[in-house]
């Protein structure tokens, strides 16, 4: 991880994560809501040339929130137990998805009732533990694919569909909204040994990818 004032100024063509390893969730001294704020201000307001307490937010009509300055970049968060991963892009909108590795979950009731047929199928056919690793990897991919358009999770999972049991992303095919499977390009991050996660975005065209700490 590069330190974030190594970084410096967010060039057009590059891809920017920043990862902030945190105990606040066992020890949560702030609600998550102001601590995420905190968190987004620290990060981006050194990207738009203000401070913190200057930069104003916007939220599109299902929650994604953007900034409310001429020629800020787009940028994504996902906050989990242990860690919270802000993306940060000029070239396109970005979705993240982070978890934890460890999530144990009902993975067929969740499949069954927000993945697409072909999806459940495959999994139906895993041991236990292969399921859980494979339904944990097309969540995130899914939920940062729905986190780059904007449109929020319900009634979107099952339409975004992925190749089931592969580490990297690979998308079948998308929402008729999304377009082509072919245009959309998937990372996978380990920020941590505790954590996994996904950066979707659509048309790009190379990236430059940098991962930062939190700056200070
Ligand atoms: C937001 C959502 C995609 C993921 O939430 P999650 O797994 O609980 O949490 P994550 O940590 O991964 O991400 C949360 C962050 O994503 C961002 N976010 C919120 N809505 C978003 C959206 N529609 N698209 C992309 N990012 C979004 C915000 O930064 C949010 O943090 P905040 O709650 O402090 O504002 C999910 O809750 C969802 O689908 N919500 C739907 C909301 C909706 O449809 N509302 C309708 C309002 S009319």
């Amino acid at each position: 991880l590069l330190p974030a004032a190594a970084a410096g100024a967010l060039a057009a063509d590059e891809l920017r994560v920043y990862w902030h390893p945190d105990t606040a969730h066992d020890h949560p001294a702030a609600p998550r809501r102001q601590r995420v704020d905190r968190l987004l201000r620290q990060v981006l307001a050194p990207l738009v040339g203000l401070s913190p307490a200057e930069l104003s937010f916007g939220r599109e009509a299902h929650g994604r929130p953007f900034l409310r300055h001429a020629g800020a970049p787009d940028f994504n968060l996902s906050d989990t137990r242990g860690g919270s991963l802000i993306a940060v892009s000029r070239a396109a909108r970005i979705g993240v998805d982070l978890e934890r590795v460890d999530r144990q979950l009902p993975v067929l009731r969740l499949a069954r009732r927000w993945f697409s047929a072909q999806e459940c199928e495959v999994l139906e056919a895993l041991s236990a533990e292969d399921a859980r690793v494979a339904f944990l990897r097309l969540w995130t991919a899914k939920e940062a694919s729905c986190k780059s358009t904007g449109t929020g999770i319900f009634g979107f999972l099952s339409a975004w569909r992925f190749d089931v049991g592969t580490a990297a992303p690979r998308l079948q095919s998308a929402p008729a909204d999304a377009g082509a499977a072919e245009r959309w390009r998937f990372l996978r991050l380990a920020p941590s040994a505790e954590h996994t996660a996904v950066l979707a975005l659509r048309d790009s065209t190379t990236l430059t990818f940098s991962a930062c700490q939190f700056p200070d």
